[in-house]
């Protein structure tokens, strides 16, 4: 039977989702519940045998929560309704934990994602935990459903998902940190704006591309681009001495991990 699929909240990462599966041509029964849904973006669901708010579906087999975490408690009367014994309750929503969820639909099936932004376009990453409820079945379908946003990796314990958002969740703000470092660097140097900026982008995304590509760890990869006393070497000497990069970076995670299990206690 063609399962049933409610996702609540359609913005950014529900959007992405959304026309990922669309994309991908899934073979579910899809409805989407968001109060205010711009016309062309509902046009185009409708003609993808897409359901809008429905009243009258009963209950879904999985419904997946895309609200801000601050709107969730306003969405819990709704998804309550949407659920039954069996649904399989999958939340994106940041620091919203298991047994919350749990209480809140009264699913006894739930999974519970860290996606991040570049997932907004295809190119990030999720991982996800399940509880001691789901079976592997629930686990492929959660992977198929959270793909539209980029690679998906399964942890095991939740308090790693915490590690997972010092990492991965809050990752691309030290990498744009990075990049505003070294675009502001390269226009002291003399170069303009523009050009620091391309050459910046660049820089970055080759080199994410040739870490993920070449088999070579990180620590191989800067070794090779570092001849002795060459001018790599000489930018490294600053970045790393006393271990300042390591300690600052291994620093900065810890807090980020502390503040998201503090988050998750509210
Ligand atoms: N964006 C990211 O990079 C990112 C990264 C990691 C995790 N997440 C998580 O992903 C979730 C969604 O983030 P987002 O960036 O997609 O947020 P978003 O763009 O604000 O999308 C949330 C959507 O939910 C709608 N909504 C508000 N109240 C609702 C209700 N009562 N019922 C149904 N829908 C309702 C909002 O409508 P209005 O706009 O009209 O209020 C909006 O369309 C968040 O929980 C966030 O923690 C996001």
């Amino acid at each position: 039977m063609t399962q049933k699929v409610a996702i609540i909240g359609g913005g950014r990462m529900g959007q992405a989702m959304i026309y990922g599966w669309i994309k991908a041509g899934l073979d579910f029964e899809f409805s989407l519940f968001d109060p205010v849904i711009n016309d062309e973006f509902q046009k185009f669901l409708l003609s993808n045998g897409w359901k809008i708010n429905p009243t009258t579906e009963g209950v879904f087999d999985i419904v997946i929560c895309a609200v801000k975490p601050q709107i969730f408690p306003l969405v819990g009367e709704n998804l309550k309704k949407l659920c039954g014994d069996e649904t399989l309750v999958v939340s994106i929503m940041a620091g919203i934990n298991l047994s919350t969820l749990q209480s809140a639909s009264r699913c006894g099936r739930i999974i519970r994602a860290m996606p991040n932004t570049p997932g907004q376009i295809g190119a990030g990453i999720t991982a996800y935990i399940g509880n001691s409820g789901c079976a592997s079945e629930d686990f492929a379908y959660v992977e198929k459903l959270l793909s539209p946003l980029g690679e998906v990796v399964r942890v095991y314990a939740e308090h790693d998902i915490d590690a997972v958002t010092a990492v991965s969740g809050s990752g691309p703000a030290y990498i744009f940190l990075m990049a505003e470092a070294m675009i502001a660097a390269s226009q002291n140097e003399g170069l303009d704006k523009e050009t620091s900026e391309k050459l910046v982008i660049e820089t970055i995304l080759g080199s994410a591309k040739l870490l993920k590509e070449s088999g070579q760890s990180a620590q191989e990869l800067r070794k090779a681009v570092t001849s002795p006393n060459g001018t790599t070497a000489a930018a490294l000497d600053v970045l790393t001495a006393n271990a300042a990069l390591f300690e600052l970076m291994r620093n900065a995670i810890r807090a980020a991990a502390h503040r998201s299990k503090e988050l998750g206690k509210n």
